[in-house]
């Protein structure tokens, strides 16, 4: 029975991709290393300094120690956080919010399961600061994606099991995340053309159709449009 939704933020409630490139470019930039939007993909779901590891793959300068590799992470930071803070509610689409409150109806808990320490702020800065019934996020959890330890939180907030919570991600390792912790994922985004999801959606509304789906017997299920089904599971 489906009881709740666990929603990834970046990627998936808000487009927060360009933020972060720019902010690793800038980064990039001063301390001379190659940066560039493909890389920027591969961030995604990926935890902070997990992530300065990659943009460092292209680093050919001397060592750098752990507080010099904290101090890197912290100017991007700032400078991410600089940007964060021109989103407005207006960045929040027609489409997510009416989804989330037609799932709301439903009679779903919604909850965020983000590696983002910026969820917080984030949320504060679509309007959606008190909005979701549990959050976990990069400030709670030791273990990043594709770890299933941040939406096993998400569950325990909830007071639900995995079993009982749809995980909705646009990052293959938080696809793979939501697997490992007994959760059924629904993908959108890169994630959902890679086929990682047990539905892959062409839209965020279409979410809405897979709940729906949750309430026939699995006999009856066929994948509504818009709803490719995971080519890799048995049907
Ligand atoms: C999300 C994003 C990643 C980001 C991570 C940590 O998972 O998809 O690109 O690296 O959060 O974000 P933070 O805001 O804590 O630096
Ligand atoms: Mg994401």
């Amino acid at each position: 029975m489906l009881k709740a939704i666990i929603f990834d933020l970046d990627g998936v409630i808000c487009s927060t991709d360009e933020y972060h490139y720019l902010a690793w470019k800038a980064m990039a930039d001063d301390l001379g290393v190659y940066f560039d939007r493909t890389i920027n993909n591969r961030l995604r779901g990926v935890s902070r300094m997990a992530s300065l590891d990659i943009v460092l793959e292209r680093y050919e300068g001397p060592a750098l120690s752990e507080e010099r590799k904290l101090s890197l992470a912290a100017q991007k930071n700032e400078l991410y956080r600089s940007l964060l803070a021109r989103m407005s509610p207006e960045d929040l689409s027609d489409e997510v919010k009416t989804t989330l409150a037609a799932l709301r109806a439903r009679g779903l808990k919604l909850a965020i399961g983000s590696s983002s320490k910026n969820t917080p702020f984030i949320l504060s800065r679509l309007g959606l600061g008190d909005y979701f019934d549990a959050i976990s996020d990069g400030n709670n959890i030791v273990r990043s994606k594709p770890d299933p330890e941040v939406f096993l939180r998400a569950a325990e907030y909830l007071g639900e099991a995995p079993s009982d919570c749809l995980v909705v991600e646009d990052a293959v390792s938080g696809a793979e995340a939501g697997h490992r912790g007994g959760f059924q994922v629904a993908c959108v985004g890169d994630a959902s053309l890679a086929g990682a999801g047990d539905w892959n959606l062409t839209s965020f509304s279409a979410l809405l159709q897979v709940a729906e789906s949750f309430d026939c017997p699995p006999a009856a299920t066929a994948k509504p449009a818009g709803v490719a089904a995971n080519p890799y599971l048995p049907l």
